[in-house]
């Protein structure tokens, strides 16, 4: 599958056969997280592989839309190491670019994910540190159950040309040109 396919056939996916995921999988799919632009190259994405039911089931809990936590073989929390960063307030932004480059990755390879928002909501954010999974200079971003997938979602109609505009935003993009 090439980087377009994944992009225009990735769905969220909250439903997962019950093996586990290949670690070398694993690697390749945070392999492919840790590329991603950050800020002056900043680099400030922290990643814990959950495996374990118990604090999956916990999280699950801890969270109002993250049943799908209860049913995925693993999950990665997104987090970020915010100590001395050059740019401080792009940290949010760096783990957004990591989540979604996972998210892909994970496609790309024939795996399901959802992105499960943790930051900007203070409760959630609470929450997860609650479980006390992370240190205090840790900042959690986000959770991304990943399994094989024992769903096929439908293919939504994203096509949305007029929010494309041309220069300025009072110009649609694309008119006078056939
Ligand atoms: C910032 C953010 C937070 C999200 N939070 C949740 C969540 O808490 N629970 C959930 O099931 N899905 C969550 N999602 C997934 C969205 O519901 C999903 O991406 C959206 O419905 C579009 O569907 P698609 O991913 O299949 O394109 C979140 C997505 C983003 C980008």
């Amino acid at each position: 599958m090439d980087a377009l396919e994944a992009l225009l056939t990735r769905r969220s996916i909250r439903a997962f056969r019950s093996e586990p995921v290949d670690p070398a999988l694993l690697h390749r799919v945070l392999g492919a997280a840790l590329h991603g632009p950050s800020a002056g190259n900043q680099q400030p994405w922290r990643f814990v592989v959950i495996d374990d039911p118990q604090i999956l089931r916990l999280l699950a809990l801890d969270h109002p839309h993250a049943s799908v936590l209860k049913a995925c073989p693993v999950a990665i929390l997104v987090c970020a190491e915010t100590v001395d960063l050059h740019h401080p307030d792009h940290w949010p932004s760096d783990c957004a670019a990591a989540t979604f480059s996972l998210m892909l990755a994970a496609h790309a390879l024939g795996l399901g994910s959802t992105w499960i928002g943790l930051h900007p909501q203070q409760d959630r954010m609470a929450a997860l540190r609650g479980a006390g999974l992370l240190p205090p200079e840790v900042e959690p971003f986000a959770l991304v159950p990943l399994g094989h997938p024992a769903e096929r979602t439908d293919q939504p109609d994203r096509e949305h040309p007029e929010w494309i505009r041309h220069n300025t935003y009072l110009q649609p993009w694309g008119s006078g040109q056939g």
